[in-house]
């Protein structure tokens, strides 16, 4: 059947990790095409919680060949971390794993650099993820990076950390901080090439090998379309594209082998992390979406950032990536509320703006016009069929459709796999629906 992007419409952490795993027993494999150990999916499965960082969020379904792309950095330590954890699981790791040689290394500079710099920042911090992310895409593109490849070369990985290390502690030394020992650097890498070296593969040809065949892609996003390094909130954003164009450059495949964009958004708006955020609210009513959707950060921890769901952005996101269905999560976080509000349109000096501005500091000053809709108070929670939900919540994702010109198509009413709807007439004819239900 089809192969599918499912991406982030806001700042992250939207439950891409849960639509993943719920949908994936409809795919044979399941593809991340950027970002890296700074992203965080969290996966309930009968009450038992896991969080997935870098390994895709369908490898709890057995049999699917679950791909890391070239576009994802990969710390070595945090690969192998992840795997013992799903092991701990009860996961069977075999040959369902694939990372791909072209795919970047994170070293210990890179966090090390990372620290200075945002450091250097001061109150205009990013507020990273301290993963060494940025400066690892950074190498990339400066065409010094050490890629999962050169593992499979002792003598290159050597040469190549050598001249590396040379330059950061140029870089190092001049902010004052300790310097790194290549030799120390290069055993540590080293001793990882063995236990890493079975899963570094082509990851282009096996993708256009599976395709060949039949088989279906789930392509993964990580972060959201906010956070991309060209379209987010520049400079508030992360190093990589997380919107649909880091699905072909990330994985080695052509536009032509996606069939369909859909996007994750949850009910209302969260941020980690520094830079603008117009529809945030620090009253009790944020307060209530803090506690009640229990909004911290799944791989610092740190307490995220709330407010209203905002059209505007949503809107954005749905045209810079080509979504035609939205996949809508998190409403029974709402379900207290008398009233809810949408931020509808945005106001700078007194002038409707057309669209999401592309500056952060014109961002920072937009004033969100709102409409009021009336709350459903009564739980749509663990709903899991679509005519038991509320006449006021049918009438509330209408609105928000119409307002973001694209169709709502799953619903997501709580954290596990079975509290979910599915819209049948939507996504029948690119998804086997029955192997989605019977996994449930
Ligand atoms: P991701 O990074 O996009 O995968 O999202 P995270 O895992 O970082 O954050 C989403 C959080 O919301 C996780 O704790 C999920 O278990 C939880 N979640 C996902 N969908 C729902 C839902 O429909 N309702 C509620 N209450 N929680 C949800
Ligand atoms: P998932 O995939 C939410 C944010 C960080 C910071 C900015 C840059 O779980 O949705 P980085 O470490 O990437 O250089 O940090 O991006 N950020 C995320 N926020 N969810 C994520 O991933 C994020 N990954 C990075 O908080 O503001
Ligand atoms: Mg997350």
């Amino acid at each position: 059947m089809a192969n599918i992007v499912v991406l982030g419409t806001q700042w992250g952490d939207e439950g891409k990790g849960k639509i993943i795993d719920l949908i994936a027993p409809a795919f044979d494999v399941v593809a991340r095409f950027q970002g890296g150990h700074n992203a965080g999916h969290t996966v309930y499965v009968n009450g038992k919680k896991l969080v997935l960082h870098l390994i895709p969020s369908g490898i709890l379904r057995p049999g699917k060949l679950c791909i890391i792309g070239n576009g994802v950095v990969v710390n070595p330590q945090a690969f192998l971390d992840e795997i013992s954890e799903l092991e701990g699981f009860g996961v069977e790791i075999d040959e369902n794993i694939v990372i791909s040689s072209k795919a970047h290394l994170i070293l210990p500079y890179h966090s090390a650099a990372e620290n200075i710099s945002e450091k250097a920042r001061g109150p205009k911090k990013i507020g990273t993820t301290s993963r060494g992310i940025g400066p690892s895409y950074q190498d990339k593109a400066g065409r010094l990076g050490i890629r999962a490849g050169d593992l499979l070369d002792l003598t290159i990985l050597k040469e190549k950390i050598g001249q590396n290390v040379k330059e950061k502690n140029i870089y190092l030394d001049y902010y004052g901080e300790e310097s790194f020992d290549p030799e120390k650097v290069f055993d540590k890498y080293a001793a990882f090439a063995p236990r890493i070296k079975k899963y570094i593969k082509d990851v282009s040809l096996i993708l256009d090998d599976n395709i060949k065949q039949g088989k279906s892609v789930l392509f993964e996003g990580a972060q959201g379309t906010l956070l991309d390094v060209d379209h987010g909130t520049y400079p508030f954003v992360t190093s990589s594209n997380s919107t649909v164009g880091g699905v072909c450059t990330g994985l080695g495949i052509g536009p032509d082998k996606i069939d369909a964009v859909w996007g994750v958004s949850k009910a209302y708006t969260t941020r980690v992390g520094g830079g603008p955020f117009p529809t945030e609210i620090g009253d009790d009513t944020g307060r209530l979406l803090l506690e009640r959707g229990n909004e911290f950060g799944a791989t610092t921890g740190r307490p995220r950032r709330c407010g209203w769901l905002d059209a505007v952005a949503v809107a954005y996101s749905c045209r810079i990536n080509g979504i035609s269905n939205v996949i809508l999560t998190k409403p029974d976080v709402l379900d207290s509320l008398e009233e809810i509000q949408v931020c509808v349109e945005y106001k700078y000096k007194g002038e409707r703006l057309r669209s999401f501005p592309a500056e952060s500091w014109v961002l920072e000053k937009v004033e969100p016009q709102y409409k009021k809709v009336c709350g459903w108070k009564e739980p749509v929670q663990g709903i899991r069929d679509y005519r038991g939900l509320p006449q006021a919540f049918k009438d509330y994702m209408k609105f928000i459709e119409d307002l973001i010109q694209a169709k709502i198509s799953i619903i997501s009413t709580g954290m596990e796999r079975r509290d979910s709807i599915l819209i049948e007439e939507d996504l029948k004819h690119l998804i086997d629906l029955e192997k989605i239900r019977t996994e449930l």
